[in-house]
C-alpha cells in the first residue's frame, strides 16, 4: 500500500540537487564528474572566516546556549542586524537560513492564486515555495546581460500580485544591478503600492566591486524585506542562519506575522546565532581573498567559454554562477544539451529552464567554484563536445 500524498507536494522540485543521481549513475560508470552544478563553496575549499567557528565554540562550550533562543531571534544578533540594516532590532527576525524566512514571507502574504513578480530566471526556491503556499509564479523578464526589463515589470503587475521579488546579485545569472534599473524597480513598486522582497545574500560577494546597491538604501517609505545571511557573504552555508529586515511604512503587520511563524517552530540554533553576532560585528576582511579567487576562476569561465563555438556567456560579476547561452548545436532543448553533455564528458551544470518556465531552453547554469586548473579542464571538455554536437 502507498502512502497517498497532498496534491502540493507536486509543485515541489529542486532540480539543481535532483540532477544529482543522474551523475551519479554516469560516475558509477568510471566516468570524472566535474561538479559545477551547486553553489556550495565549502565543497571547493572556500571556508568561514575563523572568528565566526570561535564564537560558535565558545558558545557551545557556555550552558546557556542550549536552550531554545528567543523564537524571533537572539537579541543581540538582532541588534547588530538592526544597525545594518537601519531599523530598530524588534524589525528583524533570524531564521534558518534565509530560506526559512522566504517560505515564511510567503506563507503570510499570498492566498491561493495571488501572485509575486519574481525575475526570470530565479533562484527555483521562489517558485517551489510559492507554489507550495498556494501562489502563482509571475515573471518579469531581464535583458540579454540579465538585468531586469522593468518595462515588462510593470506590464505584469496585475490586480492579484502581492509583491516584487527582486535578487541582486542574482542567483543563477551572477549579475548585479544599477541604480538606474533598482530605481525604476522602487517607482515602479511605489505606484502599484506592492511591497518588494529584496533577497540581497550575495551583496558583498561582488568580484569588481566592493558590494552591489541595497534597496534599503533607494526604497524611502516603501515597504520592504531585505533578506541576506551567513550562507554567501561569511562562506558558511552549513550554519544555517539567515534574516529579514523589515523596513518602511505599513511594513508592523507582516513583521507580527513572520514573528508568529518564528514562535510556532520555537527557535534557531542559538550557538550558531552567537556566531552570526562576531559575522556581523566584525570586519569582513576575509572577502578581498574571496574576491581575488572568484575573479581569477570567473575570468576563466567568461574568457573560456565565449571562445567556444556555439556558446556565448554575460560576463558575472558577482557570485560564482554563469549563464551560458547554447547558441547553436543540434540539442532539442537545453535539457537535452546538460544530459548529453553529462554522459559525453562528465560536465555537470544544470539546465537553464529550472529557473523559469518562461525562458527558451537556451541556457545553463555552471558554477565556477572548482580551482583554476579543473575549470580549464572543463572548458577544454566542452569544446570538444561542441566541435563534435554543435
Ligand atoms: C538567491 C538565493 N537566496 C537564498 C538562498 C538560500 O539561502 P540560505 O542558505 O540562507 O537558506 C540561496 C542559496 O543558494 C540563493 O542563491
Amino acid at each position: 500500500m502507498a502512502v497517498v500524498l497532498s496534491d502540493r507536494m507536486a509543485s515541489v522540485s529542486y532540480e539543481i540537487r535532483d540532477i544529482v543521481a543522474r551523475a551519479r549513475k554516469v560516475a558509477a560508470s568510471g566516468k570524472k564528474i566535474h561538479w559545477f552544478n551547486i553553489g556550495d563553496p565549502n565543497q571547493f575549499g572556500f571556508t568561514p572566516p575563523p572568528w565566526i567557528t570561535d564564537a560558535i565554540m565558545a558558545a557551545l562550550k557556555d550552558p546557556k546556549y542550549s536552550a531554545y533562543c528567543p523564537s524571533e531571534g537572539d537579541p543581540e544578533l538582532r541588534a547588530a542586524i538592526g544597525k545594518i540594516e537601519g531599523v530598530p532590532s524588534d524589525y528583524v527576525t533570524i531564521h534558518s537560513g534565509l530560506s526559512e524566512g522566504i517560505d515564511f514571507l510567503f506563507q503570510a502574504l499570498v492566498n491561493p492564486g495571488e501572485n509575486l513578480l519574481l525575475p526570470s530566471p530565479s533562484y527555483p526556491l521562489y517558485n517551489s515555495k510559492l507554489r507550495v503556499n498556494g501562489g502563482l509564479d509571475n515573471y518579469y523578464q531581464s535583458d540579454a546581460n540579465f538585468i531586469p526589463d522593468t518595462g515588462d515589470l510593470r506590464k505584469k503587475v496585475n490586480s492579484r500580485t502581492k509583491a516584487i521579488v527582486v535578487i541582486n546579485p542574482n542567483n543563477p545569472t551572477g549579475a548585479t544591478y544599477p541604480r538606474k534599473v533598482l530605481q525604476e524597480i522602487v517607482g515602479i513598486a511605489g505606484e502599484h503600492k506592492l511591497p518588494i522582497i529584496a533577497d540581497e545574500i550575495y551583496d558583498k560577494m561582488t568580484i569588481d566591486e566592493d558590494h552591489s546597491i541595497n534597496l534599503r538604501d533607494l526604497a524611502g517609505e516603501l515597504p520592504l524585506i531585505s533578506g541576506n545571511g551567513l550562507s554567501k557573504n561569511f562562506v558558511y552555508p552549513g550554519s544555517r542562519v539567515g534574516y529579514l529586515a523589515f523596513h518602511g511604512n505599513g511594513i508592523g503587520p507582516l513583521r507580527d506575522a513572520i514573528v508568529k511563524l518564528c514562535n510556532s517552530r520555537l527557535s534557531v540554533n542559538w550557538e550558531m546565532q552567537r556566531g552570526a553576532l562576531a559575522a556581523f560585528t566584525m570586519p569582513m576582511s576575509h572577502l578581498q581573498k574571496v574576491r581575488q579567487e572568484l575573479r581569477e576562476r570567473r575570468d576563466i569561465i567568461y574568457k573560456g567559454l565565449n571562445g567556444i563555438q556555439g556558446i556565448s556567456c554575460a560576463k558575472p560579476t558577482a557570485a560564482f554562477y554563469s549563464f551560458p547561452k547554447i547558441e547553436s548545436g543540434k540539442f532539442k532543448d537545453d535539457r537535452e544539451f546538460v544530459y548529453s553533455l553529462l554522459e559525453e564528458t562528465g560536465v555537470l551544470v544544470v539546465p537553464g529552464s529550472a529557473f523559469s518556465p518562461v525562458l527558451p531552453g537556451k541556457y545553463f547554469r555552471l558554477v565556477f567554484l572548482a580551482s583554476p586548473e579543473e575549470l580549464q579542464e572543463a572548458i577544454g571538455k566542452i569544446d570538444g563536445f561542441m566541435r563534435k554536437n554543435g
